[in-house]
């Protein structure tokens, strides 16, 4: 296959809502990008991914989409967006627009149509969902078709008075699942698609995109997952797309989907596939739940980090792709608390613990994500009120927490270790009224660290994590590490992260300790010929055996 630009690209994930709001009402918004580029420039970066930017409610932060051809008022204009497109452009940035095509918000017209059998258009679009009967009990009161359970915590079904029946919703109950099964459903999404690629953009990140069919039997289950999840249809659907729109225009894609087999993997985004170019899945994420929990069950509870399983899920993915697809490595997006405050340590070891996660992830082959915010160690919220969150999901989880038997302390604590709002709060550009974000009250409040911890503080300083991720970038492109072969070494060790990369340049050995206590690592290689490249405590020639300090990490390169 012929190398395509993403292969070599460094991708940022902006969450526009709170990137930088430009006229101040609060939001992030176009021209805010507009006036960052540089700042992308000058990272680095090659291409951005930017959160849902159409017309929403906002009930999941635009993830909820009333009409797929309008940009939200809250962020500009269809002009704006065609000026980021030209001037993103002219800096070779490449804009990569979410794609959500699993549901609409209720408000979306064809939903207002499909819900109304008095609407005119209520036969076409009543189809374009998914609806079921009421089932009775035995006292004969109406009940839910099934007990499945969505993703943000309730059931997945809302009943319509108007038809008597119940639509289905995976996610909140203002955003009704679309019904993949209808052709002419399918033939909008496919216009409206081609629409935003006509207006100039590069490529789309395909949100839920292992959701999109359903098991259409409705059999009883609980939370019943694995009825709207991978269901094998799904890729007919997917390789419809990327054959009729998205090859033929070549758009770049990267689909969304929560795991996958070799085979599977193959299927979304082998070279030779037409579904999409890469895969965002989730193997390394979560990886210290305490899935014995049952008052913060799931991804809530906090545990003890299991390292094995990050390197492992890498590993995994590293070998089913090799040389028959192309991964992307990325530590959290904006469903994730942030990195640093999640395998990292942001109070005693901040500098250490965001160095040695900079370094684990992006000497690693594939074409990195960087997340908004994670290039200057923005952490977790320190929100102290529940209504200090923003997040749909949060509300639901909080009474369900508080329903089974945690208190305001433990739910609130849970909500600042574990919720998505963690990754979405402003970013911290100085140390100025609201981080540099706003003039006004942002829509979610900034972090009270920004104070500490801004881009403005870190500019000028060698050492810090921003002119670390610079660096970073800079070597990745001139050694070409996205396209290295890795292995680990030691990889079921508990607590070191420790594997070399190689590239057709060179050799990078990346040397990690994951905790806050001193570890030994032993390694059984030729030490001959490695130059200690970074390091987040002291320079350190290469010795077979190291006793590594909390949270050490060494980056060496072997001098050919
Ligand atoms: C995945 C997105 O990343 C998440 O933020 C959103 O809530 C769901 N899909 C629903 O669109
Ligand atoms: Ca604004």
């Amino acid at each position: 296959m012929t190398r395509k630009w993403w292969q070599d690209a460094i991708i940022y994930q902006l969450y526009l809502r709170s990137f930088k709001d430009s006229n101040n009402d609060g939001i992030g918004d176009f021209q805010g990008i507009i006036s960052k580029l540089d700042y992308l420039n000058d990272l680095g970066v090659t291409a951005i991914w930017i959160s849902p930017h159409y017309e929403s409610p906002m009930d999941d932060n635009g993830y909820d989409i009333s009409d797929f051809y309008k940009v939200s008022k809250d962020y500009g204009s269809i002009e704006d967006v065609k000026e980021l497109i030209k001037k993103a452009h002219n800096l070779d940035i490449r804009i990569i627009f979410d794609l959500v095509l699993n549901h609409t918000s209720d408000e979306n017209e064809w939903f207002k149509a499909a819900k109304n059998p008095n609407h005119k258009d209520f036969e076409k679009y009543h189809d374009y969902y998914i609806w079921q009967p009421p089932k009775y009990n035995e006292s004969g009161e109406k009940v839910m078709p099934t007990q499945w359970k969505s993703w943000f915590g309730g059931p997945v079904w809302e009943y319509n008075k108007a038809t008597n029946e119940y639509y289905l919703h995976i996610f909140s109950k203002k955003m009704p699942d679309l019904n993949w099964r209808n052709e002419n459903m399918k033939n909008d999404l496919k216009k409206m698609t081609k629409w935003w690629i006509d207006l100039g953009v590069d490529g789309f990140r395909v949100d839920a995109s292992n959701h999109i069919e359903k098991n259409w039997d409705f059999p009883e289950a609980y939370p019943g997952y694995e009825n709207f999840s991978s269901i094998p249809k799904h890729h007919e659907y997917l390789e419809e797309m990327g054959t009729e729109i998205f090859y033929p225009n070549d758009i770049f894609t990267m689909g969304e989907s929560g795991g996958a087999s070799q085979e599977e993997a193959i299927k979304y985004c082998g070279f030779d596939n037409k579904e999409f170019d890469m895969l965002i899945q989730f193997g390394h994420c979560w990886a210290d739940g305490d899935w014995d929990n049952h008052i913060t069950p799931g991804k809530w509870a906090k545990g003890r980090i299991n390292v094995r399983h990050i390197k492992h899920s890498f590993d995994k993915w590293f070998k089913m792709l090799k040389g028959k697809g192309w991964n992307i490595i990325y530590w959290h997006n904006h469903d994730q608390p942030r990195i640093l405050s999640h395998y990292g340590n942001d109070s005693e070891y901040y500098n250490e613990s965001g160095k040695m996660l900079a370094y684990t992830l992006y000497f690693m082959p594939g074409t990195p994500i960087i997340y908004q915010g994670e290039e200057i160690g923005m952490t977790n919220v320190d929100y102290q009120e529940l209504s200090d969150f923003r997040d749909v999901e949060v509300f639901t989880e909080y009474a369900n927490f508080m329903k089974s038997g945690a208190t305001h302390e433990v739910a609130m604590q849970t909500l600042r270790d574990r919720s998505r709002d963690n990754a979405r709060s402003p970013f911290q550009w100085d140390n100025s009224l609201n981080a540099g974000f706003s003039l006004t009250t942002p829509w979610m409040n900034t972090v009270k660290n920004y104070k500490e911890i801004n881009l403005e503080q870190q500019v000028n300083d060698s050492a810090s994590l921003f002119n670390t991720y610079k660096s970073i970038i800079k070597l990745r492109k001139e050694e070409f590490i996205n396209n290295g072969d890795i292995y680990f070494i030691d990889i079921d060790n508990e607590d070191s992260y420790i594997y070399i990369n190689e590239t057709e340049k060179s050799k990078f050995l990346v040397v990690a300790n994951f905790r806050n206590f001193e570890i030994e690592v032993n390694l059984d290689i030729n030490i001959e010929n490695y130059k200690n490249i970074y390091f987040n405590y002291n320079n350190r020639e290469l010795t077979n055996r190291i006793n590594l300090k909390p949270y050490e990490a060494l980056v060496y390169k072997f001098e050919k």
